[in-house]
């Protein structure tokens, strides 16, 4: 998606309402960056709602770091990027 006029590659995550709660939504993020390892270089954004705890916490825990609130479509967001590899966590 384009943001602040450059093309930007995003990533997100959702599981269904029975399967959360369990650490699921972390380690399946963590096992497709590590494939993103061997395919991508480069920076990959996430668009999260600022009331949306458990994903920001998901970000969080696999290596992305907060950059800025954003007004994006409309609605604030709190962006979170993470480069790959150099913020995959071995
Ligand atoms: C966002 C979303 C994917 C997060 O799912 P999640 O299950 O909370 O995330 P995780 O896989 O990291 O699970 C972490 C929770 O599992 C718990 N857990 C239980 N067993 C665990 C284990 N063995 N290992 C790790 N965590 C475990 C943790 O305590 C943690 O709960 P806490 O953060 O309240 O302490 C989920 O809420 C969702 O699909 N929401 C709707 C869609 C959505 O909002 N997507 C994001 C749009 S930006």
């Amino acid at each position: 998606m384009p943001f602040e006029g450059e093309p930007r590659l995003e990533f997100g995550w959702r599981l269904a309402p029975d399967a959360r709660g369990r650490g699921y939504a972390t380690e399946a993020t963590r096992a497709v960056l590590e494939l993103a390892r061997s395919t991508y270089e480069g920076e990959i954004l996430a668009m999260i709602d600022p009331r949306n705890v458990s994903s920001q916490n998901v970000a969080r825990k696999v290596g992305f770091r907060f950059w800025k609130q954003a007004v994006i479509d409309g609605y604030l967001d709190r962006l979170y990027r993470l480069r790959v590899p150099r913020d995959l966590a071995r």
